[in-house]
């Protein structure tokens, strides 16, 4: 099938090489002449597991080609894919100013019956004013079918997640006129869902929502183990049992980050608020959020007092492990609040620095090796779970540190693990373990 993808963003490329993948002839256009370039060249803007490899082998087949000529993409396009950013607006709601453009241009360049699929994520009524823009301008004898296909690709797994997905949704306003997109999707073999555009575009923020949901509700239970000494990995596990509630997203941190979650939880809030209709549920959800960006540097002060002239690793700096993107993400809020602490930080992370270079600049240090990062520290605070973090052999933090002090973020460690050593250990809804401890137990171990 002849498909083509605006929008060369996250969505866009890998739908684009996905599509490409399972045999469709792909085309994917951006106004960036930049990046199209550079993925001409077969690199990828960013950084994403299986990725370039995809883009490579799709492109030496011809399945996969890059534009930014609007008449090379769109013509003869049997379906399109509108996969476009939908920034924050200052009052938190989507800005839909890529939308409306990218609208314009299909409208003025399509030659064909056409059904265009809208996944980047937009606020409900969104697909009724694409339907609308390209209705208006498109060549009369045409016929355009706007669906809603929102995607549910996670950074660091999307090519793993397009393959092997829970559902695909798709909203229509004619059931019948989904043949064709269920014929695009069916090497997939992923369950399709068919329902109307307003619910299909719901489905997508509520999704995002209630996965965030989750996530600050097991943090507000983290911060209550922490006060009556329970330990928040039993409590997820225990509950994860019941199938109600079941085992994922319930992984206590330092909160949710990224280009979705806090996004769509705000621009869900302000959905509701121009309806007159408050979500004070997800209020809740986004400032329980807040406050946990923020708690690692409490957790400092309160281990070792003022951070004034205290030298302070910083181990992640991207949101999440298997990505450079550094969105929304704890380490930002954690690095500018050590700074105003007066803190002076050096922070590692296997492929973000550049990226988080961009937006803290020089006031802090950036360490290409995390050894570096850890030679003559006094703390160490730990924002991202990347598996060379997990995998760091914990003697490092004792002899590298000036003092072995590790504030966890992401609960890397198990708690036996770190009695094993002399190291004043705090993590997420955990137990505190204290090197005084290690200290006590090794006397009597001499005594005995
Ligand atoms: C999220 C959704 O998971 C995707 O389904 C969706 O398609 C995507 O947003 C989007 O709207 O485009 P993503 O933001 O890439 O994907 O990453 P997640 O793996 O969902 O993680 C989001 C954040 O939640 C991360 O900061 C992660 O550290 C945090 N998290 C996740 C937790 O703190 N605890 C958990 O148990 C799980």
């Amino acid at each position: 099938m002849k498909v083509t993808v605006a929008g060369a963003g996250y969505v866009g490329l890998v739908t684009s090489a996905c599509l490409a993948e399972i045999g469709h002839q792909v085309t994917c256009i951006d106004i960036q002449q930049e990046k199209i370039t550079m993925l001409q060249s077969g690199r990828s803007p960013f950084y994403e597991p299986g990725l370039e490899s995809l883009l490579e082998k799709n492109m030496k087949t011809k399945q996969l080609q890059f534009t930014t000529n609007p008449h090379e993409a769109y013509s003869g396009a049997e379906i399109i894919f509108i996969t476009v950013g939908t920034p924050e607006k200052h009052d938190g709601s989507a800005d839909l100013k890529y939308i409306h453009v990218v609208s314009h241009t299909i409208a003025h360049y399509i030659d064909q019956d056409t059904i265009i699929c809208t996944k980047s994520t937009v606020p409900v009524g969104t697909n009724e004013l694409i339907q609308h823009i390209i209705e208006s301008r498109k060549p009369p004898n045409l016929c355009v079918e706007v669906v809603a296909n929102p995607e549910f690709l996670r950074e660091g797994s999307a090519i793993v997640d397009f393959f092997h997905g829970d559902r695909i949704i798709i909203g229509t306003r004619q059931a019948d006129l989904t043949d064709k997109i269920e014929q695009l999707y069916r090497p997939l073999q992923i369950p399709i869902f068919i329902t109307d555009i307003r619910s299909a575009e719901l489905i997508k923020y509520a999704s995002n929502a209630f996965l965030a949901t989750k996530i600050s509700f097991i943090n507000e239970m983290a911060n209550i183990c922490e006060k009556i000494g329970a330990n928040i990995d039993e409590v997820a596990y225990g509950i994860g049992q019941d199938k109600r509630i079941g085992p994922h997203f319930l992984k206590a941190g330092l909160g949710y980050g990224g280009s979705c979650f806090p996004k769509d939880t705000k621009a869900l809030v302000q959905f509701g608020t121009d309806r007159k209709h408050q979500l004070e549920l997800l209020e809740a959800v986004i400032q329980i959020n807040n406050r946990q960006h923020s708690l690692a540097v409490k957790m400092a002060q309160q281990t070792i007092g003022s951070l004034h002239g205290k030298k302070v690793a910083l181990l992640g700096l991207a949101f999440k492990a298997d990505t450079d993107d550094v969105r929304e993400s704890a380490a930002l809020t954690i690095a500018k609040e050590l700074l105003e602490a007066g803190a002076i930080v050096t922070a590692y992370d296997p492929i973000a620095l550049a990226n988080a270079q961009k937006i803290l600049g020089n006031e802090i240090k950036y360490a290409q090796d995390i050894h570096k990062a850890l030679t003559g520290a006094d703390l160490v605070i730990i924002a991202t779970d990347w598996e060379h973090i997990k995998l760091l052999p914990l003697e490092m933090y004792v002899t590298n540190m000036s003092e072995p002090i590790v504030i966890d973020g992401r609960n890397c460690y198990s708690l036996e693990a770190i009695r094993r050593y002399p190291i004043t250990y705090r993590s997420i809804g955990r137990p505190t373990i204290w090197k005084e401890d290690y200290l006590k137990g090794t006397q009597h171990d001499e005594m005995d």
